[in-house]
């Protein structure tokens, strides 16, 4: 650990942070200062490899980050025109996510931090998510954050860089897992148009022209009076709903249903019914507490946050209850490295989570590394109830 007095000169002056994320499929890297500037960035995506291969294959996700990792914090560095030198500290994912991934990304910034003599700061995936949006707006602490992603679901209370409580999360998958395993039974990828986008992208694509009523999506949970979340139900319809309808129609093998559109806009809307009511108790429990009484600030972020049925869907949710909802750009809602930089700005700012170059034998990867201080169990002794939500203009 540093000390203080290295933490007050490092903020004397501008200070400069290298972020590096490989938690999962994407390797980002990104340099942002002390004023929020993002300097220079560089992202390899491996959606597409990953939509070919039908899922994320750990080993294959691993060696495209080996191959793309120096070549990508490298082109970072250069737009940034910043030296190893000139840095203040460097940032990496080492918690939660893939471990092979993971590694990649903690060896090589361990491998840079030695090099350069620059402290290292080891970041939490989901926390560099939740704080990426103070980059790009003014949002005081406390607020609430909603993380909908490929690992993730979440709904946090953030009182402080490094202090969340979490109120609700997901018992089995993610929603956009949800998204990916349902765009991949539709065959979504056999259409040009989608092959290269992620699931959820492409659902939300085809959704456009679609009928959010057309097919019937139950409630999710109705019965649990708290804010956790539950995909695996509503994938699992969604599977049989398009195994009947393909039969119905007499799709072929690698055919696409004719009313996909529909299909797509019915799941998509299946999802945000499901979030949406978690978030309504969420902000209901904040009431209830006195949580958010100076701002009723809703941060939605995560791959997911970048659909926009869903945003409209849950900015609806928060104008009912006086809320306003605040996204991220697009970009910095998906994995990147510009947020693990700036959660290394904002650590650097407050903390001790500096790690010297002659401790980084005491970091290592935490793939399963829970958000915060865990109350979901207080949300469910309120036993808020929910109510019904119009969440369509018809
Ligand atoms: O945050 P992210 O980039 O990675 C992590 O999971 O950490 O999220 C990726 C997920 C994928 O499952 C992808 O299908 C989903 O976000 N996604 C979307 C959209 N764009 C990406 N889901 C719904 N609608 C979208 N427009
Ligand atoms: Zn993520």
């Amino acid at each position: 650990m540093l000390t203080n007095s290295f933490i007050s000169l490092a903020f004397a002056t501008l200070s400069l942070v290298l972020g590096i994320e490989t938690s999962c499929d994407d390797t980002g890297a990104a340099v942002v200062d002390s004023k929020a500037n993002i300097l220079g960035e560089s992202l390899n995506s491996q959606t597409s490899t990953h939509v070919e291969l039908g899922g994320i294959i750990p080993p294959i996700a691993r060696d495209l980050h080996r191959k793309n990792i120096d070549k990508v914090v490298k082109e970072a560095m250069e737009k940034a025109s910043v030296t190893l030198e000139e840095l203040s500290a460097i940032a990496v994912t080492n918690r939660p996510g893939l471990p092979l991934s993971l590694l990649v990304g903690l060896s090589y910034a361990k491998n840079l931090s030695k090099e350069s003599g620059k402290p290292l700061i080891p970041i939490h995936h989901m926390e560099a998510h939740a704080l990426t949006v103070r980059l790009t707006e003014r949002v005081e602490f406390p607020f609430l954050v909603f993380l909908v992603s490929g690992g993730h679901c979440l709904l946090a209370l953030v009182e402080g860089v490094s202090k969340f409580l979490l109120l609700g999360h997901s018992l089995d998958e993610s929603p956009g897992d949800a998204f990916d395993k349902v765009a991949r039974r539709l065959k979504l990828k056999n259409r040009a148009e989608f092959g290269s986008m992620s699931g959820g992208a492409s659902i939300e694509c085809a959704a456009r022209q679609g009928d959010p009523t057309a097919f019937p999506f139950p409630a999710v949970r109705t019965g649990y009076r708290d804010c956790n979340f539950s995909f695996s139900g509503i994938k699992f319809h969604a599977q049989k709903l398009i195994e009947k309808e393909e039969a119905r129609q007499g799709v072929e093998a690698d055919g696409i249903l004719p009313n996909v559109a529909d299909f797509c806009a019915s799941f998509q809307y299946g999802i945000l019914q499901t979030l949406a009511r978690r978030l309504q108790r969420a902000l209901l429990f904040c009431e209830l507490k006195g949580y958010l009484q100076e701002s009723k600030t809703v941060v939605l972020s995560g791959g997911v946050a970048s659909n926009h049925f869903v945003r409209a869907g849950l900015s609806r949710v928060c104008a009912m209850y006086d809320a306003s909802l605040v996204c991220p750009p697009p970009r910095l809602c998906t994995d990147n490295g510009v947020m693990i930089a700036w959660n290394g700005v904002e650590k650097l700012k407050s903390s001790k989570c500096l790690v010297a170059t002659n401790d980084l034998d005491s970091v290592d990867i935490i793939p399963r590394c829970p958000l915060g201080e865990n109350i979901t169990d207080e949300i469910l002794k309120s036993s808020i109830k929910s109510s019904r939500l119009k969440l369509l203009d018809f």
